[in-house]
């Protein structure tokens, strides 16, 4: 099957709150972005789309074609949305037709292994509509009510929920053309449209940058792996 990973990179990030986008804040000599696309690229994939904010689709192409080297035919690169919702969706519009397969991955987790990415596309492949990369909750969670604790929550029924997200290309089209409300994931949005999402393992190392201490964290994983 043809394969199509969607990176959606038209965030803000203001929890980031650098004076770029957030995909084009830099880790080392290389952005967010670039990093990310590397870890796509290492896949066996039929199409890349980056969602870019609209005054950066120059500079998500320069990125996109520096990893993408003779693959450079592979890359299509569009403006995003307001929402992460309406960037997948812009995205989505751009897939070729001869796509089997979709992933949808978040820039912002530019450490993701491309283990993960295989995992996804194995289970896709295997016959699966939706899959989700997960990772056990770590921390004690409890519910509460204001300033109160009601109750602990049994950690074990947990899971926290990463990209890429992988979809049949036929699913995935029809949640989204369905789609009304705003979802927090792609996986909850396809759910939502009545289909069975199933998980495959995650990775530590796909957490999503999204604070500064996660920006710290991802160089400093940057620095001991060139050591
Ligand atoms: N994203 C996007 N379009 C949007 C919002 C988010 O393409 N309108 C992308 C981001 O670029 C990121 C991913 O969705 O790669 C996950 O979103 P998040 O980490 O929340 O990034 P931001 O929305 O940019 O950050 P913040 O919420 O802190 O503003
Ligand atoms: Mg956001």
């Amino acid at each position: 099957p043809r394969v199509a990973v969607i990176v959606v990179a038209a965030g803000s990030g203001q929890r980031l709150g650098a004076p770029v986008p957030k995909a084009f804040v830099g880790l080392d000599a290389h952005t967010i972005l670039r990093h990310a696309l590397r870890n796509v690229f290492a896949a066996p994939l039929a199409q890349v789309v980056v969602v870019a904010p609209e005054d950066r689709v120059g500079d998500a192409l320069t990125d996109a074609h520096a990893v993408a080297g003779e693959r450079h035919d592979l890359v299509t690169v569009v403006a995003g949305g307001a929402t992460r919702q309406a960037s997948v969706a812009a995205g989505l519009a751009a897939v070729w037709s001869d796509v089997d397969l979709v992933l949808v991955h978040d820039a912002a987790r530019a450490l993701t292994p491309p283990a993960v990415f295989e995992r996804v596309i194995s289970a896709l492949e295997g016959g699966r509509a939706a899959v989700l990369p997960v990772v056990p909750v770590v921390d004690t969670i409890k519910r509460i009510d204001a300033d109160a604790v009601v109750e602990a929550v049994d950690r074990s029924v947990l899971a926290a929920a990463q990209t890429p997200q992988g979809f049949s290309r036929r699913v995935l089209d029809a949640a989204y053309a369905d789609a009304s409300a705003d979802h927090t994931d792609d996986a909850a949005l396809v759910q939502a449209a009545g289909v069975p999402v199933d998980t495959v393992a995650g990775d530590e190392r796909a957490f999503k940058i999204t604070t500064a201490a996660d920006l710290d964290r991802a160089r400093a994983l940057l620095r001991s792996a060139a050591e």
